[in-house]
Parts: C-alpha cells; structure tokens; sequence
C-alpha cells in the first residue's frame, strides 16, 4: 500500500471515495452538510455514513467517520479510525481513496502523519497465507491512499515514520501467526539472516553444536527434546560508540509451548505458537530501527527452542547449568521461558548495554491481573521503567508495573541450587517471581522486562486495527521509546 500526503481538503479533488473524518458537536464543510440531516450522523466514535454528493462535491463517495468528542481525540482515535477506513473502503471495493480530517486535532503534523499511517497499515492487515480458496473481499486489497492535510511537508515526514512502523508491526504479525510446523527455531534463524541481509545488521546465529560447546545450558535444556532443534540468534544494528547509547533487546522464542513433561492442558495448547510473541517483537523492532536508521547501537537477542516432551526432555527435578554459570532447580517444565532467556540475558552483558530490555509471553498470571488491555512491566530501574510507561501512553500499547521487591526474590530461593524456575506452588506472584527470575541474569545494568502473555495474542480485536491472533505488540512501544531515547 501506498501513502500518500497532500494539502488541501479531501473534498476539492475528484476520486472514486473520500473520507472524511468528523468530531461530534462540529458542523460539517458546506457543501455537503445540505445533503444529510444533523440527525443521521452525530459523529458518535467510528460511526459511518456514505454519501452520494451528485454534483455538490467532486468526489463521487463520500464516507464520513465520526470520531467522538473532540476533547476526547487522540493518537489512539487516529490509529483506529485508519483503520475503520481502511475496512469501509475494502468494503465498498475501492482499491484507492482519499482521507482527510474535518479537524486536525492538536498535536503535531508529524504525529498526525505517524498515527494515520500505523492505522492504515496495521488496519490493512490480514493472515491469509494458507487459504488456498480466497472470498471476494479476501482478494481485494488497498493499493493507494491519500492523506489530506494543512501541512504537507511534516505530515508526509510523520507517515513515511507510521509506515515503517506499521509494516514492522505486520512482520511481526505474521511470524507470530505462522504455524509452528513452520516457524521453528531454525526458521527464526533464517529470518533473522534475511533480516540482517536487507537491512545490513551484524547477526550471529548459534546451533546445537556451539551452544552445547559454550555452555548455553538454559536453551539446550529446554530445546534438547524437540526434534526442531534450538537457536540463539543475535542481530546488531550500528556499532559501540561513546555518544551512542547501546540497548539490548531479549525475546523469547519458545515456537511451541507444550509444556514439556509438565504438559499444559489440551485447550490451552493451540496457542502456544504464540510462545515466540517476544521473539517477534525483537525482529519487527530491529526491522524499523534499521529503517528508521536510529542513532543508536541495538542488539536483538532471540532465545528460540521448542518445549516439548519426549525421552531427552528435561525432567521436573534436574538442576540446569545455565550460560552465566548460576544453576536452576527445574520445579516445573512449563516456566521454559525464564529458562531459556537466563542464557539470552546473561548474553547481553557481553555488550555492556546502557538497557536491557525484554519481551516476552512469559506468565498465565499476567493475562488474569491485566487481560488483553496491557503489559506488564517489571524494572531494576525506575527511569528506564518510567521511559517505557510513558512510551506506552504515546504509543497506544499500554504497560503497568509491578514490583520488583526484595520479597519476591527470596520467592525463588533453591535449597539445593542456586535459583529454581517456579515461585509458590499455588501461583502466587506468578507474575513477579518469573521477573525476579529473570533479573538475576543480567548483573548491575538497567534491566526492563515486558510480560506480553495477554497482548501478544487476543481471540477477539478490542481495537479497530487489531485482528484475532498475533498481535505484534511491544514495537510500536519499544519504537517509540527508542526514537526518544536520550542518555
Ligand atoms: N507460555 C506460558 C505462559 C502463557 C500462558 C502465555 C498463556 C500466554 C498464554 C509459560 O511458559 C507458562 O506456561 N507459564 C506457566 C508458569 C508456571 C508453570 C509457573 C504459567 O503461567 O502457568
Ligand atoms: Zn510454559
Ligand atoms: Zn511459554
């Protein structure tokens, strides 16, 4: 899809559609608030109305969506009533159309630009890669839009910013809901050397062999059993240097969450593909920091390993030796994911990062005290805590905190090794525990972890830009983030 920018209204120019956005409580342009009564549109949040304006206008449609309560409009509106276009406009079988906003709320042109084009292209998306029979509407796509505006320049400067976003948004979308018949360990490790080659990033990725050789215990430990055998993978984009910050980036990428020998129930299994939601996160973050060329040093840290059952599988009872050379008391097979990212994050000391800062779809707790609403996030520090909670809110992906405190640490004491996977028996601070787990391997740097378990997926949208499935979550927050990142 193309995104184009203009100046004007969306009214002036002829086209086959053109949309208009429009508050409640405001009056429509002139020329067409004749043809419709007050009444049958009151501008009520993603309310729709089509128009045929005959001769009164140029274009030959008109589609009005409301967008609420002026004093409500946000980024987040912005997003969704993209996307809402995007929908009608596929609805109506328009390959093309122009947008224009009756009122361009008050941020700045650039964010106007950046919002719109995250909510055309995550509204566009769809995951229709093994339908080998397409509907009508399944067929049809958007190739063109054209946003309508008051100041070209710097909205079209925001749009080429949206659009890197939200295609990195749909990479990650689609690795998340690829079968995990397909996206296996090994076939992150060729994405992520596809990945390296068109957007010129170092990238490292390790096998059984080596990671056996240089004592990866966490992931073989975990990986052992499948027969989709384990990969650590490590992309790095720009190089050390004193005037840049350098940030690490972990995801966790189980690409299927049996439970190994602890195995999960039968209905809370078919999702587990999802298990590799952080891993995603990591390859569309570093996919749009590299087009975005941040002035940054990033590394993208992928721990990837399936968790199955079988006769090599690691059993409840082992003690594990893991990269940084601390041991695990395995209590339970199914928290495989604080095992397998000890080794990632252990890794990422290498580069004596200024953050660290990791995804991942790492506990059921997390989906009970949150849902799908928002992340949960847990810090060693406050400020890099705080510079995610504030991305959260700018870019619509909103995270809490939970606490850290000494407390839950002695949680996770072992009699007989030097840390165990698994909290309290009954689950209690189930969300924390698997944190406090994972800080333990990232020595004194700033260290942030990102539990993604109830936003990673969703059964249902919530949002007009989001579809059942994989979500993509985390990179327009980790983006946002970085793209303010100051020392
Ligand atoms: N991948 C799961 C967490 C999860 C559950 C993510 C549901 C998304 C949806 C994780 O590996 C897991 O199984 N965690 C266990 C930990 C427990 C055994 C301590 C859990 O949360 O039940
Ligand atoms: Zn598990
Ligand atoms: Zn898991």
């Amino acid at each position: 899809m193309d995104i184009l920018v203009k100046s004007g209204s969306v009214l002036e120019d002829e086209s086959e559609l053109a949309i208009l956005a429009v508050c409640e409580e405001t009056s429509l342009p002139e020329a067409i608030a004749g043809l419709i009564d007050a009444n049958d549109f009151g501008g009520k949040l993603k309310k729709t109305l089509l128009l045929y304006p005959g001769n009164t206008v140029p274009p030959r449609r008109v589609l009005l969506i409301g967008m609420g309560k002026p004093d409500k409009v946000n980024a987040e509106t912005l997003r969704e009533i993209a996307a809402v276009a995007i929908k009608e406009a596929r609805g109506l079988q328009a390959d093309a159309f122009n947008f224009g906003l009756n009122e361009e709320p008050g941020f700045t042109p650039e964010k106007i630009g950046q919002v719109l084009a995250e909510g055309f292209e995550m509204g566009a998306y769809r995951y229709l890669h093994y339908k080998t029979e397409l509907k009508d509407e399944e067929k049809f796509s958007i190739e063109n839009v054209t946003i309508y505006c008051s100041n070209e320049e710097q909205t079209s400067q925001g749009a080429a910013v949206g659009q890197i976003i939200g295609r990195s948004v749909s990479f990650a979308r689609d690795l998340v809901n690829g079968p995990s018949c397909k996206v296996t360990p090994a076939f992150l490790g060729e994405e992520a050397e596809a990945l390296g080659k068109r957007q010129g990033l170092k990238v490292t990725v390790l096998g059984p062999d080596e990671l056996i050789k240089q004592g990866f215990g966490g992931i073989m430990a975990v990986g052992g059993a499948s027969a989709n055998e384990p990969r650590f993978i490590a992309m790095e984009y720009g190089k050390p240097a004193d005037n840049k910050p350098t940030i690490c980036l972990v995801g966790k990428g189980i690409t299927f969450d049996s439970g190994g020998l602890n195995i999960k129930p039968a209905n809370s299994m078919e999702m587990m593909k999802s298990d590799m939601g952080g891993s995603a996160t990591v390859f569309g973050a570093m996919q749009a920091i590299a087009e975005l060329k941040l002035p940054l040093h990033v590394v993208g840290i992928v721990s990837a390993a399936e968790n199955m059952p079988g006769s090599r599988a690691y059993r409840p009872g082992d003690i594990v030796k893991t990269l940084s050379g601390k041991t695990v008391e395995i209590l339970n097979t199914d928290a495989e994911g604080r095992v397998i990212l000890s080794d990632g994050l252990y890794y990422a000391q290498h580069y004596k990062p200024d953050a660290i800062i990791e995804f991942s779809t790492l506990t059921g707790a997390m989906i009970v005290a949150l849902g799908p609403h928002a992340s949960g996030v847990m810090a060693t520090d406050q400020s890099l805590a705080d510079r995610l909670i504030a991305a959260g809110q700018e870019s619509g992906e909103k995270i809490w905190q939970l606490p850290l405190w000494d407390e839950y640490k002695e949680m996770i004491k072992s009699e007989i090794a030097d840390i165990k996977n698994l909290g309290d028996k009954a689950g209690a601070a189930g969300s924390i525990t698997a944190g406090a787990f994972l800080a333990a391997f990232v020595g004194d740097y700033p260290f942030a972890h990102v539990d993604i378990a109830g936003t990673g997926w969703l059964d249902k949208s919530n949002k007009s830009y989001q579809e059942k499935g994989g979500q993509g979550v985390g990179v327009r927050l980790i983006i946002e983030m970085l793209r303010n990142y100051e020392q």
